[in-house]
């Protein structure tokens, strides 16, 4: 068995795509399935961290000892991180949240009528973005799913974002991103960028793990 490194630390994880709802029966979303978020948390809980799983819609069992709390919409993953959040907690955002949300949720079930229609949409909140600007000891981890220019994008979320490490990949290699079972990932801080090969998800959250207790030791000593 392995040591306890993340002992007594408070990890809090998101994981899986949020959906926004235009009417009872239609949704806006991606493909996320939540498999890299659950095996980061699986990985923090077996390390002995103190984890806060928030979930998305996906179809996953919940990793031996984490903390589950199911949201739907961004702003329910809004509220949920911010209920959750602690001064020195480590936040790893794997969540694929979607980035607009219809304006107007319409209570009734819209009718289909002939021809085409226009949906009003709206930017949902930023939940990273509000993590990096008030910032106290948190340790902020980001993901960055690119389809091209994978490095210069990801380098400018860790900026712009004000986060300590970003994971990113490009979601258009093969074995990468969103729905399998493996992923190809590059482990960037504002030092380095460390290249992984292809990895199973639970291999690749033991890497992302190792790094963030390496740069974490860093940044306290
Ligand atoms: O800017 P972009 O959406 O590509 O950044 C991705 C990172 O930001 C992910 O870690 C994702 O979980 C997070 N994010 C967020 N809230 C949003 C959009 C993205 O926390 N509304």
């Amino acid at each position: 068995t392995k040591p306890l490194t993340l002992q007594g630390v408070h990890v809090l994880v998101t994981a899986g795509p949020t959906r926004e709802m235009a009417d009872p029966v239609r949704f806006l979303s991606n493909p996320s399935s939540g498999r890299m978020g659950f095996a980061i948390a699986e990985e923090a809980a077996r390390r002995g961290a103190e984890v806060t799983l928030i979930a998305g819609p996906v179809e996953l069992s919940t990793p031996p000892e984490v903390h589950r709390v199911n949201v739907v919409s961004a702003e329910e993953m809004y509220n949920a991180v911010t209920k959750h959040l602690s001064a020195e907690a480590i936040v790893v955002k794997t969540a694929a949240v979607s980035d607009y949300r219809p304006k107007t949720y319409q209570a009734q079930k819209a009718k289909k009528e002939d021809g085409e229609t226009v949906l009003e949409l709206e930017r949902t909140p930023d939940i990273l973005k509000m993590l990096g600007e008030q910032k106290e000891a948190q340790f902020l981890v980001g993901f960055a799913a690119e389809t091209d220019e994978v490095e210069t994008y990801a380098k400018d979320k860790l900026e712009r974002k004000n986060l300590d490490m970003v994971v990113a990949n490009d979601i258009t290699a093969d074995g990468a991103g969103f729905a399998g079972d493996t992923n190809e990932v590059m482990i960037m801080t504002k030092e380095e960028t460390h290249r992984l090969p292809a990895l199973t998800k639970r291999e690749t959250s033991v890497q992302i793990w190792d790094a963030v207790e390496q740069n974490r030791c860093k940044g306290q000593g």
